[in-house]
């Protein structure tokens, strides 16, 4: 017997304010069609003034849970992957602890930028499959547009706000790449391309929270490469193929990083989940969101094979593969 770390619920919360690329017209030297055309990205949602990282969080574990058919008293512990947390401390975790009245467990903050969730759900699945845990909550909630300088078209245009979550159950299974739920993860990181994408402060420099800073074209060039390299390692480690995939449901950062990924692994676009246009790049709230999306919109089925992969700040990428 195996123990595997299956998906109980999902669920996901956007901002109400919707902002389309026209909006960034009036104030910088952009066009929608720029931005359509060399991101994917045709809207995306904002936080409203004093909405902050936890309170999207709390939304989407809500939706995850009441999915699920679960309450608080069910889950042993909440992990949230965000790079924008309300405060430097305590934890976004540990607020959306006490805001759903849960006063038993753990909690605690996983920071992996945009490849957040891939190392939330590698820590998630670790609990569980090693006993610690039975189940778990696993959000990725993101408010970019407080850290975004609106002079910078270059990545200002780029991001979005929002928050999905997963609820993770222990679940017993044979030890096959048929069993549902996580069945293999693939963690990397290079400190040395820390340039290529980073806030410019922080609590021990400059004791502001700073902007983002991105080399989007050297990125760019990283992405593909280590995306597909990740995405073949999981599968490997899991004992699958690529044509074993039914869904890809990637960090949506850009179109062309997507697509570019897709092709290399061989899978069509038309088995891929693609929220960009509609979210821009939500950093490790995408994938939540991406899946809660394939959910909602019939295409991810109980038993379908999934990849989920990111790369983001660090750099830091990985992948997970899971059955649904
Ligand atoms: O989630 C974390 C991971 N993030 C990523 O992986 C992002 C990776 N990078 C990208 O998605 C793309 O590099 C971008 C969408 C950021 C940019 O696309 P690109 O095709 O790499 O464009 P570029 O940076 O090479 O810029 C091309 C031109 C430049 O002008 P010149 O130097 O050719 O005259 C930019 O100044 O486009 C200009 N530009 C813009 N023009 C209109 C940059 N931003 C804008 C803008 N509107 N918003």
């Amino acid at each position: 017997m195996t123990i595997r770390a299956v998906v109980e619920g999902v669920g996901q919360y956007l901002p109400e304010r919707i902002v389309p690329n026209a909006w960034f017209e009036e104030f910088l030297d952009t066009s929608d069609e720029w931005i359509r055309t060399r991101s994917g990205i045709e809207r995306r949602h904002f936080a409203a003034e004093g909405e902050n990282t936890s309170d999207m969080a709390v939304h989407a574990a809500r939706a995850a849970l009441a999915q699920a058919g679960l309450g608080v008293d069910d889950i042993d512990g909440i992990l949230v992957a965000t790079s924008t947390p309300d405060m430097t401390f305590p934890s976004v975790a540990t607020m959306v602890q006490s805001d759903l009245g849960m006063t038993h467990g753990f909690a605690f903050d996983v920071q992996a930028v945009c490849a957040g969730f891939i190392y939330a759900l590698a820590n998630a699945n670790a609990l569980i499959v090693s006993g610690q845990a039975k189940r778990l909550l696993i959000i990725g909630a993101e408010t970019f547009s407080r850290i975004l300088d609106w002079e910078d078209r270059a990545t200002c245009v780029l991001f979005g706000d929002g928050a999905g979550a997963l609820v993770l159950g222990a679940a017993e299974g044979e030890g096959t790449k048929d069993d549902r739920g996580i069945l293999s993860v693939d963690l990397n990181s290079d400190g040395r391309y820390r340039d290529l994408l980073y806030v410019d402060g922080g609590v021990s420099s400059t004791g502001s929270a700073g902007k983002v800073r991105m080399k989007g074209n050297a990125l760019f060039r990283q992405a593909v490469e280590k995306l597909t390299s990740t995405a073949e390692s999981a599968l490997s480690a899991a004992g699958l193929k690529d044509d074993d995939i039914n869904w890809i449901v990637p960090h949506q950062a850009n179109i062309r990083i997507i697509a570019g990924t897709a092709k290399k692994l061989g899978v069509p676009m038309s088995r891929v989940i693609v929220t960009v246009q509609e979210h821009g790049n939500t950093s490790a709230a995408s994938i939540p969101l991406a899946l809660a999306e394939g959910v909602a919109q019939g295409k991810i089925k109980r038993g379908d094979l999934i990849i989920s992969e990111a790369i983001g700040g660090g750099l830091a990428w990985g992948a997970v593969v899971l059955r649904w």
